[in-house]
């Protein structure tokens, strides 16, 4: 079963995508081409491939552990339903997923 997502671009343009289950959220983004870095790869070192989940989604995610809740804190243009993507796994609950890229990303790293 494939597993679709929107992601708005930091233009406002809404780009679909579509993964499998297990598929995580940074690469699927990347691959559809949004500016997503994600430097560290999903180290949870950097924050670039920062996301903000649509509020009717957030809560069906699994909740989000301490080191990503801490590395949220240094992400640019955070809001209360931000998410790193490099965290998020798809599976089949997730289909019609919506998030935003936002236009700027931090990357803690070079702080
Ligand atoms: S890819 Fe670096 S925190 Fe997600």
């Amino acid at each position: 079963m494939s597993i679709t997502v929107t992601f708005i671009d930091p233009h406002g343009k809404p780009i679909e995508a579509r993964g499998a289950a297990g598929d995580c959220l940074l690469r699927l983004g990347q691959a559809a081409g949004l500016p997503l870095e994600g430097t560290c790869e999903g180290q949870m070192a950097c924050s670039t491939c920062h996301v903000i989940v649509a509020p009717e989604w957030f809560a069906r995610l699994p909740a989000a552990c301490e080191e990503e809740e801490d590395m949220l804190d240094f992400a640019a243009g955070v809001r209360r339903t931000s998410r790193l993507s490099c965290q998020i796994t798809l599976t089949p609950e997730l289909d019609g997923l919506v998030v935003s890229v936002p236009a700027e990303s931090t990357d803690v790293r070079r702080m």
